[in-house]
């Protein structure tokens, strides 16, 4: 009795003194939706660990010398000037002497620290905490123009029918969050105009969000990236919430919006909170050590392979799945057999590729021609002579279909009497290079800027280390089977000549000074697509006159390979839907040459055996995914420099209404009006 009141008495005072810690992940364990704080709160748990945070800023710090912009990216030259001005080396070495509170805090700088690069190819994801679980708001916002074209953000008019079919009986919770009459009235507040957000005039929080979203140079185009749109998935028509009602990190709890309702004169203030979902990707736990193990720790797919021990030789290059970083890759999943054999340059962002449906009302009604394949939808417009082909992304799942189907569309478009084309890459991230090449080749015919090479010249980053791994495949014949990116034979020099297996193919250096900087860079690359494969057509389908690219600004990589060759070498015009006045909208972004991670750079680097080097990243010990830029490509106004910092304003910045909208078709149907005056107008038709 005696001795069971002192026990407890004891626990009591060891109970203040150090009180059993909550575990917060615990609480949240298994359940689909929360709120931000429960997330916060679970997030926040973990100390940081000193090893782990050193290995991670070593492999950042060693990887990025594969990065072909580290230094150009110190101070973007014009226009970008503005937009791109961060030293990695120096905030790294910031980093590692910086204390914080949790691991959560410490990820978050890094985040950050890479996002500020303003490049979709170069970033640093954890998935212990980016978007494992997505914070939404049922009111994805758009940006329209008035017929006086005064422009206003609203709440999407199609706002209640996403959230309603998507987040099912969540929606609940945000109806009982509205307040007095407008409880339960949710959809009413589809289409209303928000006067301010968080008290202030709305377009603070767009140029906010637009300073930390990342992903592209252009502040326009950050800008376009808080506001819903539409994508071309592989298997539908998808919808992007947009940063403002999508977010990566639980960091926002409520949202104070100042709303005039349709048809309405008043004004009415509601208070919106953020949920919590878990994220697809995300791995179940039901506590804080389960949550850990599952999410944070490397996996045996974290960190590259020797591609020639026997053991990896099987399970890594035939696996159908695609690579830990597809799932953030904006692009379809792409089985690994197929992203190996065809390079890529695609944007990668810490928010997976929407799997929201466009809701069915506001997608094509006509059935696509039936030449489409997944992400390459081809229509043609009641007009009958403007042929539409809706392209999602470079890549498909099958690659060769992928080329077979972007032929055939074009041929079928001209026979059912197409005589103007437009090209809608709203959302395109990238993918193969060579479909970019492909795609300009066939569109425009066999001329001086298709062949042989129908896309740009490239170079990559040469430091010590690639130098060294260019030294073990040439010299010591470590990659007989021409596995690797280094290996020689994967490429050709500025003569659009193969390289031979024993050139020491990064040399002729070229040693620059970039922002103070000495670097160096291999020589300049050729092409690298031709032969295609399959045999194109020798005349092209359209003039160049004929031929428009749209899209939000959101056209990155392969796409912006694309697009950039298509406008500046054809002089095919561009159009850029729905953003701020006054603001230079750029066609395209985040050019790159091809992109790539630190598996991939570490598999070249463990299969030529140089993991043991001292310039060499060790492997990963926590579940981080970093994407660079391994080649960039060089220019057309200016050859002599990247073309990633070149300018590439729209020439048409066309404004969207409540009708057009995140509409394909009403977009297609209201651009080409506009853009194809050439056409007899129908007036004209009838007077004869
Ligand atoms: C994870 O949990 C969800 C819901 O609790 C369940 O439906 C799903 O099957 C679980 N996944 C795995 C891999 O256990
Ligand atoms: C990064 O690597 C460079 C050598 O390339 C070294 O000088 C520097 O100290 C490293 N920085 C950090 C933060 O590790
Ligand atoms: C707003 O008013 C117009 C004109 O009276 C009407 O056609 C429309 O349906 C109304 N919209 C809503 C959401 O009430
Ligand atoms: C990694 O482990 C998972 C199961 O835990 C397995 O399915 C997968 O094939 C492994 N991948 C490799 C490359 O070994
Ligand atoms: C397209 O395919 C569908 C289904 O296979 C077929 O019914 C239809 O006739 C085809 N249309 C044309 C124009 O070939
Ligand atoms: C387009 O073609 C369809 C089918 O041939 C025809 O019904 C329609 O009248 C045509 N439209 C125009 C504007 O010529
Ligand atoms: C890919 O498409 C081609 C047709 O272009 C077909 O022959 C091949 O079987 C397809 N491959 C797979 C894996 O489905
Ligand atoms: C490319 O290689 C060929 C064959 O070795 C050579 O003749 C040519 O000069 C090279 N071109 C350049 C630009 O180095
Ligand atoms: C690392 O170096 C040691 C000693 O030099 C060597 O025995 C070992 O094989 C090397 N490991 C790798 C992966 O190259």
């Amino acid at each position: 009795m005696i001795i069971s009141i002192v026990l407890s008495l004891f626990s009591l005072a060891v109970a203040k003194i150090t009180p059993v810690p909550l575990d917060y992940c615990a609480a949240i364990a298994g359940k689909q939706w929360v709120s931000p704080l429960e997330v916060r709160s679970c997030m926040h748990s973990f100390p940081v660990n000193q090893d782990i945070k050193e290995n991670i800023i070593e492999v950042l710090n060693k990887t990025i010398a594969m990065h072909t912009s580290v230094n150009y990216q110190i101070s973007a030259p014009k226009p970008f000037d503005k937009d791109v001005h961060e030293d990695l080396h120096k905030d790294l070495a910031r980093i590692r002497q910086q204390k914080y509170q949790s691991e959560f805090e410490f990820h978050l700088d890094i985040f950050h620290t890479f996002r500020r690069l303003n490049d979709g190819h170069c970033v640093v994801i954890n998935l212990c905490y980016d978007s494992l679980y997505i914070s939404y708001l049922p009111t994805p916002l758009v940006l329209l123009t008035a017929a006086d074209s005064r422009q206003s953000v609203h709440i999407a008019p199609e706002a209640f029918a996403v959230a309603s079919a998507e987040f099912g009986e969540e929606i609940e919770f945000w109806q009982n969050a509205l307040p007095g009459k407008l409880q339960g009235q949710l959809e009413t507040l589809n289409g209303a105009e928000v006067l301010a957000i968080n008290d202030q005039d709305p377009f603070v929080a767009v140029n906010s969000n637009a300073l930390i979203t990342g992903g592209y140079q252009s502040f326009g185009t950050r800008q376009n990236s808080f506001f819903s749109s539409y994508y071309r998935g592989a298997d539908g028509w998808l919808y992007q919430m947009g940063n403002f009602a999508q977010q990566v990190h639980p960091l926002t709890d409520v949202v104070k919006l100042a709303i005039r309702r349709v048809n309405s004169t008043s004004i009415d203030i509601v208070t919106l909170p953020y949920r919590s979902r878990f994220g697809r990707g995300s791995k179940n736990f039901t506590n804080s050590a389960s949550y850990r193990a599952n999410n944070c720790i490397a996996t045996n797919e974290t960190n590259g392979v020797d591609m020639y021990a026997v053991s990896h030789s099987t399970t890594q290059e035939h696996s159908e799945d695609p690579l830990p970083i597809g799932y953030f890759q904006q692009q379809p999943p792409i089985p690994r057999k197929e992203a190996r054999r065809h390079p890529m340059n695609v944007l990668v962002d810490a928010l997976p590729l929407s799997n929201i449906d466009l809701p069915e009302i506001m997608q094509p009604s006509k059935p696509a021609l039936n030449e489409s394949y997944s992400v390459a939808q081809f229509y043609m417009l009641d007009d009958n002579v403007t042929g539409v082909l809706a392209l999602g992304s470079f890549s498909a799942a099958n690659f060769s279909a992928f080329q077979h189907s972007l032929l055939d569309g074009l041929v079928e478009l001209k026979s059912l009497g197409a005589t103007q084309l437009l090209v809608d890459v709203t959302n395109n991230g990238g993918g193969y290079i060579c479909i970019a090449h492909w795609l300009h080749r066939i569109i425009i015919g066999s001329k001086s800027t298709t062949e042989p090479q129908a896309g740009l010249d490239t170079a990559t980053r040469a430091g010590t280390l690639a130098q060294l791994i260019v030294q073990k495949i040439v010299e010591d014949v470590m990659d007989p089977d021409a596995l690797l990116y280094y290996n020689p034979t994967q490429w050709t020099n500025a003569s659009n000549i193969p390289f031979s297996a024993d050139i020491e193919w990064l040399k002729p250096l070229q040693e620059l000074m970039i922002n103070g900087h000495e670097d160096a860079f291999s020589q300049r690359l050729g092409q690298e697509c031709q032969p295609f494969g399959v045999e194109p057509p020798r005349k092209g389908f359209f003039k160049a006159k004929d031929v428009v690219i749209i899209s939000n600004g959101r056209c990155a990589s392969s796409c912006s390979l694309f697009s950039i060759t298509m406008s500046k070498l054809e002089g095919v015009r561009t159009v850029v839907v729905g953003g701020k006045q006054g603001t230079t909208q750029q066609y395209c972004g985040v050019v790159g040459g091809q992109s790539t991670d630190f598996s991939t750079i570490d598999t070249e680097i463990k299969s030529v055996h140089l993991k043991n080097h001292t310039l060499a990243p060790p492997d990963l010990s926590a579940n981080i995914i970093e994407g660079i830029t391994w080649r960039l490509a060089y220019g057309i106004d200016d050859p002599t420099e990247p073309e990633e910092w070149q300018d590439h304003p729209a020439d048409i910045n066309f404004p969207l209404t409540m009708e057009t909208v995140n509409r394909p078709v009403a977009i297609w149907k209201a651009v080409s009006k506009e853009v194809f005056i050439s056409s007899p107008p129908p007036l004209l038709v009838q007077d004869k």
